[in-house]
């Protein structure tokens, strides 16, 4: 028999250390909650990928959390929230899955007060265009009109991995990649990779004071809790927390030392050790070609 709801963990996935930006929201907001965290660190960046290939990883990933009977999955990244929802969910049977996207942009709609919204995302994410559908459709919720502009900023990822978030180098690639958002007059900006929120010091300064960021991590840890309330009604016909200290798990599939350390360093807090997983499954080439043994 599996374990009552309250007592699973809620796994939690992205290409990196980006997650963690979510997992911070989550400690903060969920504390009594034991987390099983998956860094996909040996396929990062995901931003750059096809969206068949987004669609493999999502699966993999997917099956990686369900086998620590986790109660819920939260895909802490916004490639795969706006690419490979569904793949997820497909995957996941039944256990809520909660995305990025939609509590975003939830939260951006009701924030700005000019109507002109901005969204930073990986390439991926700003050509599926997923983040203007859902504005479109919380906007018109709201009855408001709102206006948006986004732009790509790709290289955020690898400055995030290495830390570098006071570097000279990122101040002039964010000066040069929102530029253009800050001429456009946004007063909301959402950072639409869970990765950007390590950098949201130069990114703010970079947009100026008047501008307001938008953290996915914060707008779905409000939807998670949400969820974990409606569930534990209906377990006990009342609101309880689980029993006893949390239990945290972390996992990745390259260099666990170094996302440790860069995990740490972002929570401000320790993590349990990074443990390594590969993934065991038989490769094959397309095509007639086979693999010499
Ligand atoms: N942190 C992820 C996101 O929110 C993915 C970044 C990447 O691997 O390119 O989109």
């Amino acid at each position: 028999m599996s374990e009552p709801v309250r007592s699973r963990p809620i796994g939690v996935f992205d290409s990196g250390i980006g997650g963690m930006t979510v997992v911070k929201e989550l400690f903060s907001a969920a504390p009594q909650e034991s987390i099983v965290y998956f860094g996909d660190t040996a396929r990062l960046p995901y931003g750059s990928k096809s969206v068949e290939t987004l669609q493999r990883f999502a699966r993999e990933d997917a099956e990686l959390l369900l086998s620590f009977d986790v109660k819920m999955i939260v895909v802490a990244c916004n490639t795969l929230s706006a690419t490979a929802l569904d793949e997820v969910e497909r995957k996941a049977r039944g256990i809520p899955v909660i995305g990025m996207i939609g509590p975003c942009a939830h939260a951006a709609v009701r924030t700005t007060r000019n109507g002109k919204i901005g969204i930073i995302g990986t390439e991926a994410t700003i050509a599926s265009q997923a983040y203007e559908a859902a504005i479109e459709e919380e906007s018109r919720r709201a009855g408001i009109r709102c206006e948006v502009h986004s732009a790509a900023c790709p290289l955020f990822v690898p400055l995030a991995e290495e830390g570098w978030t006071e570097h000279l180098a990122t101040e002039l690639i964010a000066e040069s990649y929102l530029k253009e958002l800050r001429y456009r007059g946004i007063d909301t900006l959402i950072l639409g990779c869970t990765h950007y929120p390590v950098l949201s010091n130069v990114i703010q300064r970079t947009m100026g004071t008047g501008v307001t960021l938008v953290n996915s991590g914060a707008a779905a840890a409000s939807v998670v809790v949400e969820l974990l309330e409606t569930e534990r009604e209906g377990e006990e016909g009342s609101v309880s927390i689980p029993h006893g200290s949390p239990e945290h798990r972390v996992l990745v599939s390259d260099v666990p030392r170094k996302f440790q350390a860069i995990g740490e360093r972002f929570l401000g807090r320790k993590l349990p050790d990074a443990r390594l997983v590969t993934w065991k499954e038989a490769w094959t080439i397309s095509g007639s070609m086979e693999i010499p043994s």
